[in-house]
């Protein structure tokens, strides 16, 4: 098996499609954001403006930002072209599709699933935990039993598509971390209210049993409604190991922009990992500040971010530490 130091080095992160169109490039778009009317507004981690346009429309019916984060991640997680979320998702190395994901509210309470299986909407369940039960997070057999007994139906969510994908794989059964495009959404309602969400497969082909940054508060999402949120995408166990999201909110809250939070949280991963300087692993923020600024960093190009307000749907891309 492949050791835990050259696992982290050994990701690759594919670049995003470049066949839609890019609105505008890092921090002169951020302070237009800053500028403008900014509410209801979406942020989402990728080419999601599916996603963040569902949010916004559901604040724009009359819907809490709580239900509009769980309606957005709710788009990639029902799409089987989107093989890093939810159905058609890429399955673990036994063949198995295990879902993560979580959900935070502007109080700052919190719902999480983990090594869900045959749910198509782990989100929804997530927030059932939050909504539902004393506790913040179910995972494995449980987290399926109360998936059921909250009305859920058990699907089968390795699509043909995502099987053929795991056995062309298994032929050489190389044990590395492969692409995934996580779905972090934040989103701030008419009110004002700031919630977050994070759904993902996790990395596929991973260890049965492996679970990664996405269902982690703080970790893959966090948000704090005195200072805004902050989601994450990539290889897992190195926002794990920095906490990531809840250090892009704790940097905001000392007074840094969004875009300089998601860069000194890059930064803390680099510093932990200086042979990634080299290249072989990709994580992108996105963050949102309760003022509606956006802002994001990644370690690699080929990160971007997806932002809907009333009236535009727009593609950015933040700046990346490599090149
Ligand atoms: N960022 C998703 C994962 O590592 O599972």
């Amino acid at each position: 098996m492949i050791k835990r130091r050259n696992f982290i080095k050994g990701s690759v992160l594919g670049a995003i499609s470049t066949t839609t169109p890019i609105i505008s490039r890092a921090s002169g778009l951020f302070e237009i954001n800053k500028r403008s009317s900014r509410k209801p507004i979406a942020v989402a981690t990728w080419d999601n403006r599916k996603a963040t346009r569902a949010a916004v429309d559901v604040i724009l019916k009359g819907g809490s930002a709580l239900d509009a984060v769980e309606a957005g991640a709710r788009v990639p997680e029902a799409d089987p072209e989107d093989t890093s979320v939810g159905y058609g998702g890429l399955p673990d190395r036994d063949g198995i599709v295990t879902l993560d994901a979580c959900i935070m509210d502007e109080s700052g309470k919190a719902g999480s699933v983990t090594f869900l299986q045959h749910i198509k909407h782990p989100i929804s369940v997530a927030r059932k935990v939050l909504e539902e039960t004393p506790h913040v997070m179910i995972s494995g057999k449980g987290a399926l039993e109360f998936a059921l007994s909250q009305g859920f139906e058990k699907e089968n969510l390795l699509t043909d598509k995502a099987k053929k994908t795991w056995e062309e794989w298994m032929k050489n059964n190389d044990y590395r971390p492969v692409n995934h495009d996580t779905i972090g959404i934040l989103a701030i309602d008419d009110k004002g209210k700031m919630c977050g969400a994070c759904s993902t497969s996790g990395m596929a082909f991973k260890m049965h049993g492996r679970v990664g940054d996405s269902p982690v508060i703080g970790a893959g999402m966090y948000v704090d409604n005195e200072v805004g949120g902050a989601c994450a995408t990539g290889q897992g166990e190195l926002v794990l190991e920095t906490l990531g999201s809840f250090l892009v909110v704790e940097l905001m809250r000392q007074g840094l922009t969004p875009e300089e939070a998601c860069k000194k949280a890059v930064d803390r991963i680099i510093k932990k990992y200086p042979e990634l300087k080299e290249g072989g692993a990709q994580v992108g923020y996105a963050a949102l500040s309760i003022e509606g600024e956006v802002g994001g960093f990644s370690i690699d190009k080929g990160y971007s971010i997806a932002v809907s307000d009333k009236g535009q749907d727009r593609l950015i891309v933040p700046d990346h530490y490599l090149g």
